[in-house]
């Protein structure tokens, strides 16, 4: 799909991914609408790309519903929210469990099937979710993360399947580390020496390359990330062995403490 003049809904705006989604969206001369909590960051951004904001906390369902209602119609949504949901199973509370579903797999389901009513009656759209690396591999230190990571990767290659017809793309991401902004920067945690990161702006241009070119699934990582994760997804037993490794067992750590509180 083309992008210029499209009207494009973004979630997580205000995050560092989602940030770099927006201006690389306008760029492309998208008529972009961001989303999210904080008021003073969607205000700010808004007013650099001159474009429309809403705030919505996608945790609650009235909320998410006012959202849809209120945006109507849109060409392309980008569901980019997520919030890590860490912690072990010892110390993670229900409300914790199911804020982190709402948020990460709830209301990208419940959103991108209302906009996909919308686009089906349109006669074109295309919807973009933003995984994670933690959608092919486990580990024992993002649980939560990864149930839900794996869910919107299996829901959107299935909703593309099933929306083909209608033509409306639907792709997901799948970024692996990213330096700079976003989550995995703001844990301040030092990966073993041998992982390589990627950019924010890695991410939004995949975003690029997913619309126009309608692409399934963009893995956004270094090429010996790609391909040991892709193995690790086929092979359960090499993800045990690589995370049983000290270093890697000592930065999961860290990243789950520093994450600990991140709501
Ligand atoms: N950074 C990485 O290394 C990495 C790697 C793989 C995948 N990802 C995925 O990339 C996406 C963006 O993450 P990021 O790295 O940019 O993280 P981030 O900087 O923490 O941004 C998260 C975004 O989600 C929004 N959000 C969180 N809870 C929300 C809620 N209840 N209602 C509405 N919005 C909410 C936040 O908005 P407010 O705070 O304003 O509410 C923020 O805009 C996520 O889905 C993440 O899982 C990130």
């Amino acid at each position: 799909m083309k992008i210029q003049d499209k009207r494009v809904l973004i979630t997580g705006a205000s995050g560092g991914i989602g940030q770099a989604i927006a201006r690389e969206l306008v760029k492309h001369k998208a008529k972009v609408i961001l989303t999210g909590r904080r008021q003073d960051v969607l205000e700010s951004l808004a007013k650099e790309l001159k474009c429309d904001f809403q705030v919505c906390d996608l945790s609650n369902p009235t909320e998410l519903d006012k959202l849809i209602e209120t945006i109507g119609s849109i060409d392309i949504y980008v569901a980019n929210a997520g919030i890590p949901g860490a912690g072990s199973t010892f110390d993670l509370g229900p409300e914790e469990i199911d804020r982190t579903i709402d948020v990460n797999l709830r209301a990208p389901i419940h959103s991108s099937m209302a906009f996909a009513r919308e686009m089906a009656k349109q006669g074109s759209g295309h919807i973009v979710f933003i995984s994670s690396i933690a959608g092919l591999v486990t580990s024992p230190t993002t649980t939560l993360y990864c149930a839900t990571k794996f869910g919107l990767r299996g829901f959107a290659l299935s909703l593309r399947q099933e929306l083909s017809d209608k033509n409306i793309g639907v792709s997901v991401i799948l970024p692996g580390f990213i330096s700079e902004a976003g989550m995995f920067a703001n844990a301040k945690v030092d990966l073993p020496k041998v992982t390589r990161t990627k950019s924010p702006q890695d991410v939004s241009k995949a975003v690029i390359k997913a619309i126009t070119a309608n692409k399934a699934e963009i893995l956004v990582a270094p090429a010996e990330l790609r391909f040991g994760s892709k193995l690790a997804s086929v092979f359960p037993y090499l993800a045990e062995f690589v995370q049983n490794s000290r270093s890697a067992r000592e930065a999961a750590a860290k990243l789950q403490q520093a994450q600990r509180n991140v709501k």
